[in-house]
């Protein structure tokens, strides 16, 4: 298959990029580095992005991004930029990319485990990811062309401790690999409106 993937150098993006290569033909798009350019926070550059890349059999999003801080001291502009990077950023790689998927294909979109646990200065993070997380279902409904979607929705990754762990105490990180798995059974299985929930 032909396999854009968003966030190809990051954590997760790097191991589902090593978990996809040996059996696909990857197109890597991020704001720095990649095949192409794109910033999912703006959709004339996800425009930008299918229109140079054509079509592809499944994206795979492994980008998005919401500012961490205490309830009280968020403002109404982080609310937006959590919403414009993790939320609507990958919806519209979903919404644009109808046109651009193959039939029979795919979307893998990244959510995590706020949407279903609650933790000290998440509150936009949880909100990306619960919204997130029902439009997958939503969407699943009336993607065109057997189209399917799915959310990989993991805890924190052992390898992002160093930088969270004190964000999620006591939460059993789960492998950067593990996550990428699920990529691969998003991308090849048959799976349609599921959240691939990790962690607990
Ligand atoms: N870290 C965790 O423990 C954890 C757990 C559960 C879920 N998640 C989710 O997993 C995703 C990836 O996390 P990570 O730890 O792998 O992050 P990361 O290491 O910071 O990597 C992020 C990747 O996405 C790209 N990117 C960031 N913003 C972008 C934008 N606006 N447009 C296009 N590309 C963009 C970056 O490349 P450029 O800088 O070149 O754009 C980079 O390749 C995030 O949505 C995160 O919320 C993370």
């Amino acid at each position: 298959m032909r396999v854009l993937l968003i966030g190809p150098h990051g954590r997760l993006g790097s191991a589902v990029g090593d978990a996809l290569a040996p059996r696909h033909d990857l197109v890597t798009a991020s704001r720095q580095a990649g095949d192409v350019t794109v910033d999912i926070r703006d959709p004339q550059s996800i425009a930008a992005m299918y229109e140079e890349v054509g079509r592809v059999d499944a994206v795979a999003c492994a980008a998005g991004g919401a500012p961490y801080k205490p309830l009280t001291e968020l403002t109404y502009e982080d609310f937006q930029a959590g919403a414009a990077d993790k939320l609507l950023g990958q919806v519209e790689l979903v919404r644009q990319g109808i046109a651009h998927v193959a039939d029979d294909g795919s979307f893998t979109l990244i959510t995590g485990i706020l949407a279903r646990r609650a933790v000290r200065t998440g509150a936009v993070s949880s909100l990306a990811n619960g919204a997130l997380e029902a439009f997958v279902k939503a969407a699943a409904i009336e993607l065109p062309g057997r189209q399917r979607i799915n959310a990989v929705s993991p805890t924190v990754f052992a390898e992002a401790l160093d930088a969270y762990g004190d964000v999620f105490p006591g939460f059993l990180p789960v492998p950067v690999r593990d996550a990428a798995a699920t990529y691969v059974r998003s991308i090849e299985g048959a799976e349609t409106g599921q959240v691939f929930a990790l962690g607990d």
